[in-house]
């Protein structure tokens, strides 16, 4: 075989199967005729079970991600006079910074590009929470984005149908065929992504724990470091952060539960934890940009985080001031016993909220604004027998029993003293 010839599929699939190495041209190739339709589904399916098995080297993930990039096309953001950027979670239960980031580094004189995705599963999307805010438009084509960025400084929306395509094909198959716990194959899905969108810098939320992908902090640095080394690779600077996801972040889980709260921190208020990841965050994405001298803890307490949030918002269309949709069901669950609460699990209160109508089983399903899970105590709160935990919101009575079913054993409430734990837990630089 020469350096211009590749295997075919079915040779790359025992290739890889058998842990032998696959060449540059059977990757490029590969995912190429892919995208065109030349190879099936269940062909695909079968070569990413045998890479979650067997992985990929360095080589064949930079392979991997660069043939993702190439198979779309690639945003321009060389125009703007600010410098790009971004920020992307890894996912988690409450995770609404970005709402809150993206205004708040523009605040700071940054462009932030955030092109994001919809939720699928217990990890809320930010399309899908800032969709609960009526009229607010997720879709805008590359022009618009380029003028947002230009003209308010930050923009949050939809990445096209033509960045990264072989992404959107590979994630769809993957999510139905147990193949997306692989980090060669999430780094290389979300680094395609974040390559393609053109931003100059990228800071990565890497969260650990019950409600992340990443259960233990050990695999959490490990795709922190593949990552940052891709982002390095496409001369794109890249920070990752570890961060804690046994609880969730805040109090609210839930689409327009989760606007509100972030509502809260951008006027100055809102939960410890948002405010600490954010300002964490920002802090990465500023020094990755260059920018020197602000501190975006001060443009939250100033208004300024919140002029730029507002311009965001009606420059796609929503109303800034318009009152959060809420829920017409209200229920709460209540503690069982006298005690300090201890835990609260992420994965549990995040299910509870999915199952309430927040989240979708399928890429189909239609999301609700208002379902989810507001926590009336978090970790280190003492609470009296039939106080309330938390509440469940939703539209739809029958969803409260298998919402409690799931929350059952979420709370851990003892008479021991609470040590509160590290919420920011590592940094990985290349
Ligand atoms: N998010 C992505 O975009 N891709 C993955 O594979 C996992 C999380």
């Amino acid at each position: 075989m020469t350096a211009d010839e590749h295997r075919d599929i079915v040779e790359i699939i025992c290739a890889k199967r058998d842990r032998q190495a696959l060449t540059d041209r059977d990757i490029a190739w590969l995912l190429d005729a892919y995208v065109r339709g030349e190879v099936a589904d269940e062909q695909v399916s079968a070569l990413l079970m045998a890479i979650v098995l067997n992985g990929l080297s360095a080589r064949e993930l930079a392979t991997w991600t660069a043939s993702m990039i190439e198979s779309g096309e690639r945003l321009d953001l060389s125009s703007l006079s600010r410098p790009t950027v971004d920020k992307h979670s890894t996912g988690g239960v409450g995770d609404k910074v970005s709402l809150i980031l993206a205004p708040l580094v523009a605040a700071c004189g940054a462009a932030v590009p955030q092109l994001s995705g919809r939720g699928l599963g217990h990890t809320g999307g930010t399309l899908d929470k800032l969709e609960s805010i009526p009229g607010w438009r997720a879709s805008l084509t590359n022009r618009e984005i380029l003028e947002q960025l230009e003209s308010v400084g930050c923009v949050i929306c939809a990445a096209g149908a033509e960045l990264a395509p072989a992404d959107r094909k590979l994630y769809a198959l993957r999510d139905v065929t147990g193949t997306v716990e692989s980090i060669p194959l999430i780094a290389a899905s979300i680094m395609s992504k974040k390559i393609a969108e053109g931003t100059s810098s990228l800071v990565l939320d890497v969260k650990v724990g019950s409600g992340a992908f990443m259960k233990h902090r050990d695999q959490a640095r490990e795709l922190a470091a593949t990552m940052v080394r891709l982002g390095h690779d496409h001369a794109v600077r890249t920070v990752a952060v570890l961060t804690e996801m046994d609880v969730p972040l805040g109090l609210a889980a839930g689409n327009a539960l989760e606007v509100t709260e972030s509502l809260e921190v951008l006027g100055g208020k809102g939960p410890a934890d948002v405010v600490e990841v954010t300002v964490t965050l920002a802090n990465e994405m500023l020094e990755l940009a260059g920018i020197t001298g602000e501190d975006p803890a001060a443009r939250l307490a100033d208004g300024s985080a919140m002029r730029v949030y507002r311009q965001m918002i009606e420059a796609q269309g929503g109303d800034p001031d318009v009152a959060m949709p809420t829920a017409s069901i209200v229920r709460t669950v209540d503690a069982e016993r006298d005690g300090v609460v201890h835990r609260v699990d992420a994965l549990a209160v995040g299910v509870a909220a999915w199952r309430l109508g927040a989240g979708r089983a399928r890429k189909e399903d239609v999301v609700s604004a208002t379902a989810g899970v507001l926590l009336r105590k978090r970790p280190g709160d003492a609470v009296a027998r039939g106080e309330p935990l938390l509440e469940l919101h939703t539209e739809d009575e029958s969803s409260i029993p298998r919402a409690r079913a799931t929350l059952e054993g979420a709370f851990s409430i003892l008479d021991d003293p609470f040590e509160p734990k590290a919420l920011v837990l590592e940094r990985v630089a290349s």
